[in-house]
């Protein structure tokens, strides 16, 4: 099957949305697979499956499971690594790190968190043939706290030239998180590469969430997330009726027993 390409991700600016969600696991990648034009192995692992309090307690070792189990189990979608913090604190530290999660994960692009503080570096990584995805915004691994930004003419101007020197620096995407709307539209129609929002509007090329919030599967609820199920009610439900069997003696039932 045909995998999608950096090349379908460039065309679909300012022309068709660019579908993305996070996944961790075999299952969910195969689900996502089917849809998404990008999986991101973000970071968010740490606080939605290990209940870390931040992203910065994840090592590289445990994102590179997930990596290895999501590529994997992805046929078509584009599969981004989320470089997890302190793995890219200067360019050489960053290759290699990087060098090592695509040998060991085949992932197909890195994802680095920042603006012009670290353009450095992902310029080094581009030019020795590396795809990276940039991030702005709202950023998990340095901030302190889950704040909107751009809400100040400063702070506008500051993201919006984080972005411009992200797509001079060769990044094929750049997400934007939780930035006002008129601020993720400014950017958008700035910068020469796809934009995928989070808690930043419809005016992205494309848009990501985190799979357990989307699927009301975590506790995480900011105005930015729509709920599209509720898994973790399905799950509860499940386990208080296999319960509710055993203690019964309904279950195992003689469909669930070996006979010979
Ligand atoms: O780690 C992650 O899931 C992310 C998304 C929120 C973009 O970086």
């Amino acid at each position: 099957m045909q995998g999608i390409t950096i090349k379908n991700i460039l065309e679909k600016k300012g022309k068709e949305p660019i579908t993305c969600l996070t996944a961790y696991s075999k299952p969910m990648a195969e689900i996502i697979d089917k849809y998404c034009d990008i999986i991101l192995v973000g970071d968010s692992v740490g606080m939605v499956l290990y209940g870390m309090k931040t992203t910065r307690e994840v090592k590289i070792e445990t994102l590179i499971l997930h990596g290895k189990a999501v590529k994997n189990s992805a046929k078509r979608s584009f599969v981004v690594f989320d470089m997890p913090h302190k793995t890219y604190s200067n360019k050489f530290i960053a290759y290699k790190n990087v060098k090592k999660v695509m040998k060991s994960t085949k992932c197909d692009a890195v994802k680095l968190e920042g603006g012009r503080k670290i353009v450095n570096i992902i310029k080094y990584l581009t030019k020795k043939g590396i795809p990276v995805m940039g991030h702005i915004g709202l950023l998990p691994q340095s901030s302190k706290v889950f704040k909107l930004k751009g809400k100040n003419l400063i702070q506008k101007k500051q993201i919006l030239q984080d972005a411009m020197a992200l797509s001079n620096s060769g990044v094929f995407a750049i997400v934007i998180e939780c930035v006002v709307e008129s601020l993720a539209k400014k950017i958008t129609d700035s910068v020469s590469v796809p934009t995928i929002g989070i808690g930043a509007s419809k005016y992205c090329d494309g848009q990501i969430l985190v799979t357990d919030d989307m699927i009301g599967l975590s506790n995480f609820r900011p105005r930015f997330v729509k709920k599209y199920s509720n898994v973790k009610k399905i799950i509860e439900k499940s386990v208080k009726n296999y319960c509710s069997d055993i203690k019964r003696r309904k279950f195992p039932s003689s469909q669930n027993v070996y006979r010979f």
